[in-house]
Protein backbone atom coordinates (compact mmCIF):
# COMPACT_ATOMS: atom_id res chain seq x y z
CA UNK A 1 0.00 0.00 0.00
CA UNK A 2 0.87 3.56 -0.36
CA UNK A 3 0.89 6.05 2.13
CA UNK A 4 0.76 9.76 0.67
CA UNK A 5 0.90 12.94 2.93
CA UNK A 6 -1.35 15.82 1.11
CA UNK A 7 -1.81 19.14 2.69
CA UNK A 8 -5.82 21.13 2.06
CA UNK A 9 -9.01 20.60 2.83
CA UNK A 10 -9.95 16.92 2.45
CA UNK A 11 -12.93 17.85 0.88
CA UNK A 12 -11.06 19.60 -1.83
CA UNK A 13 -7.95 18.38 -2.13
CA UNK A 14 -8.34 15.05 -3.08
CA UNK A 15 -10.82 15.17 -5.52
CA UNK A 16 -11.66 12.74 -7.75
CA UNK A 17 -8.35 10.92 -6.53
CA UNK A 18 -9.80 8.37 -4.08
CA UNK A 19 -12.95 6.57 -3.74
CA UNK A 20 -13.71 7.51 0.39
CA UNK A 21 -13.07 9.99 2.32
CA UNK A 22 -12.96 9.67 6.20
CA UNK A 23 -14.97 11.62 8.43
CA UNK A 24 -13.67 12.65 11.46
CA UNK A 25 -16.64 12.44 13.48
CA UNK A 26 -18.24 12.58 16.85
CA UNK A 27 -20.53 9.67 18.18
CA UNK A 28 -24.28 11.54 17.40
CA UNK A 29 -22.66 11.23 13.57
CA UNK A 30 -24.96 14.37 13.75
CA UNK A 31 -22.13 16.93 12.32
CA UNK A 32 -20.21 19.34 14.11
CA UNK A 33 -16.95 21.89 13.10
CA UNK A 34 -13.86 20.64 11.79
CA UNK A 35 -13.64 17.88 9.22
CA UNK A 36 -16.96 16.91 10.27
CA UNK A 37 -18.58 20.28 8.98
CA UNK A 38 -16.65 20.48 6.23
CA UNK A 39 -17.95 17.42 5.09
CA UNK A 40 -21.59 17.53 5.68
CA UNK A 41 -21.27 21.82 4.05
CA UNK A 42 -19.51 20.42 0.78
CA UNK A 43 -21.32 16.88 0.64
CA UNK A 44 -24.92 18.30 1.21
CA UNK A 45 -28.22 17.10 2.93
CA UNK A 46 -27.60 13.30 1.98
CA UNK A 47 -24.66 12.37 4.25
CA UNK A 48 -26.72 13.89 7.40
CA UNK A 49 -29.93 11.77 5.96
CA UNK A 50 -28.16 8.88 5.80
CA UNK A 51 -26.41 9.54 9.06
CA UNK A 52 -29.59 9.66 10.76
CA UNK A 53 -30.55 6.38 8.84
CA UNK A 54 -27.35 4.48 10.63
CA UNK A 55 -28.09 6.33 14.15
CA UNK A 56 -32.05 4.78 13.70
CA UNK A 57 -31.65 1.53 12.30
CA UNK A 58 -27.90 0.77 13.71
CA UNK A 59 -26.37 2.92 16.04
CA UNK A 60 -29.22 4.31 18.41
CA UNK A 61 -27.14 5.16 21.10
CA UNK A 62 -24.45 6.97 19.17
CA UNK A 63 -21.00 5.42 17.08
CA UNK A 64 -18.80 4.27 19.75
CA UNK A 65 -15.28 6.00 19.46
CA UNK A 66 -12.91 3.53 17.35
CA UNK A 67 -15.81 2.22 15.47
CA UNK A 68 -16.63 3.00 11.39
CA UNK A 69 -19.41 3.31 9.32
CA UNK A 70 -19.97 4.59 5.74
CA UNK A 71 -22.60 6.80 3.68
CA UNK A 72 -23.26 7.96 0.72
CA UNK A 73 -20.57 11.49 0.08
CA UNK A 74 -23.45 13.15 -1.66
CA UNK A 75 -21.91 15.87 -3.88
CA UNK A 76 -18.17 15.61 -2.92
CA UNK A 77 -15.99 14.37 -5.40
CA UNK A 78 -15.76 10.25 -4.29
CA UNK A 79 -18.05 7.44 -3.92
CA UNK A 80 -17.98 7.55 0.38
CA UNK A 81 -17.56 8.91 3.30
CA UNK A 82 -16.22 7.04 6.04
CA UNK A 83 -17.48 8.19 9.66
CA UNK A 84 -15.01 7.48 12.78
CA UNK A 85 -14.85 8.65 15.88
CA UNK A 86 -11.96 9.48 17.41
CA UNK A 87 -11.34 9.42 21.03
CA UNK A 88 -10.76 12.67 22.53
CA UNK A 89 -7.31 12.68 24.21
CA UNK A 90 -6.84 12.47 27.85
CA UNK A 91 -3.80 12.33 29.52
CA UNK A 92 -5.09 9.87 32.21
CA UNK A 93 -5.86 7.37 30.27
CA UNK A 94 -3.65 5.83 26.75
CA UNK A 95 -6.10 5.68 24.07
CA UNK A 96 -3.58 4.86 21.53
CA UNK A 97 -5.52 1.39 20.45
CA UNK A 98 -8.84 3.49 20.12
CA UNK A 99 -7.62 5.60 17.86
CA UNK A 100 -5.74 3.26 15.79
CA UNK A 101 -8.75 1.95 15.52
CA UNK A 102 -9.99 4.49 13.59
CA UNK A 103 -8.12 3.89 11.13
CA UNK A 104 -8.13 0.32 10.94
CA UNK A 105 -11.67 -0.44 11.54
CA UNK A 106 -12.10 2.41 8.37
CA UNK A 107 -9.97 0.28 6.49
CA UNK A 108 -11.95 -2.54 7.05
CA UNK A 109 -15.09 -0.60 6.03
CA UNK A 110 -13.39 0.31 2.42
CA UNK A 111 -12.96 -3.29 1.85
CA UNK A 112 -16.02 -4.19 2.43
CA UNK A 113 -17.03 -1.22 -0.15
CA UNK A 114 -14.45 -2.18 -2.50
CA UNK A 115 -12.79 1.34 -2.10
CA UNK A 116 -8.82 0.91 -3.18
CA UNK A 117 -7.96 4.50 -2.66
CA UNK A 118 -9.19 5.96 1.03
CA UNK A 119 -8.01 9.56 2.02
CA UNK A 120 -7.88 10.50 6.01
CA UNK A 121 -7.75 13.73 7.93
CA UNK A 122 -5.47 13.20 11.30
CA UNK A 123 -8.20 11.73 13.81
CA UNK A 124 -8.82 13.47 16.61
CA UNK A 125 -6.14 16.04 16.75
CA UNK A 126 -8.86 18.91 16.23
CA UNK A 127 -11.16 19.38 18.61
CA UNK A 128 -10.22 16.17 20.33
CA UNK A 129 -6.94 17.93 21.21
CA UNK A 130 -4.55 14.83 20.93
CA UNK A 131 -1.29 16.06 20.46
CA UNK A 132 -0.47 16.41 16.77
CA UNK A 133 3.04 14.34 16.58
CA UNK A 134 1.58 11.28 18.51
CA UNK A 135 -1.81 11.76 15.86
CA UNK A 136 0.76 11.15 13.11
CA UNK A 137 2.52 8.41 14.68
CA UNK A 138 -0.58 6.42 15.50
CA UNK A 139 -2.00 7.24 12.00
CA UNK A 140 1.18 5.80 10.18
CA UNK A 141 1.44 3.11 12.68
CA UNK A 142 -2.06 1.84 12.42
CA UNK A 143 -1.56 2.13 8.46
CA UNK A 144 1.52 0.21 8.04
CA UNK A 145 0.36 -2.25 9.69
CA UNK A 146 -3.38 -2.42 8.48
CA UNK A 147 -4.16 -5.75 6.61
CA UNK A 148 -6.41 -4.19 3.43
CA UNK A 149 -6.66 -4.39 0.34
CA UNK A 150 -6.73 -0.65 -0.28
CA UNK A 151 -3.88 -0.07 -2.72
CA UNK A 152 -3.43 4.30 -1.85
CA UNK A 153 -4.09 5.95 1.35
CA UNK A 154 -3.94 9.53 1.21
CA UNK A 155 -3.09 11.48 4.61
CA UNK A 156 -4.62 15.35 4.75
CA UNK A 157 -3.11 17.39 6.73
CA UNK A 158 -4.77 20.99 6.97
CA UNK A 159 -1.63 23.15 7.41
CA UNK A 160 2.06 23.26 5.91
CA UNK A 161 3.19 23.09 9.86
CA UNK A 162 0.96 19.71 10.33
CA UNK A 163 2.61 18.47 6.76
CA UNK A 164 5.88 19.33 7.60
CA UNK A 165 5.76 17.36 10.62
CA UNK A 166 3.96 14.48 9.34
CA UNK A 167 6.79 14.30 6.56
CA UNK A 168 9.72 14.30 9.34
CA UNK A 169 7.65 11.30 11.41
CA UNK A 170 7.06 9.56 8.22
CA UNK A 171 8.78 6.39 8.05
CA UNK A 172 10.90 5.05 4.74
CA UNK A 173 8.43 3.49 2.83
CA UNK A 174 9.18 -0.26 1.53
N1 LIG B 1 -9.70 19.14 5.87
C1 LIG B 1 -8.65 18.46 6.40
N2 LIG B 1 -8.29 18.55 7.70
C2 LIG B 1 -9.04 19.35 8.48
C3 LIG B 1 -10.16 20.09 8.01
C4 LIG B 1 -10.47 19.96 6.63
N3 LIG B 1 -11.51 20.62 6.08
N4 LIG B 1 -10.69 20.79 9.07
C5 LIG B 1 -9.93 20.50 10.14
N5 LIG B 1 -8.93 19.65 9.80
C6 LIG B 1 -7.88 19.06 10.64
C7 LIG B 1 -7.67 19.69 11.99
O1 LIG B 1 -6.73 20.77 11.89
C8 LIG B 1 -7.09 18.52 12.77
O2 LIG B 1 -5.70 18.39 12.52
O3 LIG B 1 -8.31 17.73 10.91
C9 LIG B 1 -7.80 17.29 12.18
C10 LIG B 1 -8.98 16.78 13.01
O4 LIG B 1 -9.66 17.90 13.55
P1 LIG B 1 -11.25 17.89 13.84
O5 LIG B 1 -11.97 18.01 12.58
O6 LIG B 1 -11.47 18.90 14.92
O7 LIG B 1 -11.56 16.42 14.40
P2 LIG B 1 -11.31 15.78 15.84
O8 LIG B 1 -10.15 16.40 16.54
O9 LIG B 1 -11.30 14.31 15.58
O10 LIG B 1 -12.60 16.17 16.66
C11 LIG B 1 -13.84 15.65 16.27
O11 LIG B 1 -14.80 17.81 16.19
O12 LIG B 1 -15.70 18.73 14.36
C12 LIG B 1 -16.02 18.10 15.50
O13 LIG B 1 -18.03 16.89 15.03
C13 LIG B 1 -16.65 16.76 15.24
O14 LIG B 1 -17.19 16.46 17.53
C14 LIG B 1 -16.31 16.04 16.52
C15 LIG B 1 -14.91 16.55 16.83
Amino acid sequence: MKLELVCGDITAAVAGQVDAIVNAANSTLLGGGGVDGAIHRAGGPEILAACREIRTNRWPQGLPAGQAVSTTAGKLACRWVIHTVGPVFSAENDQQEILRSCYLNSLAVADVLGATAVAFPLISAGVYRWPKSDAIAQAFKAISGADTQVQRVLLVLFDIATLRLAQSLLPPQA
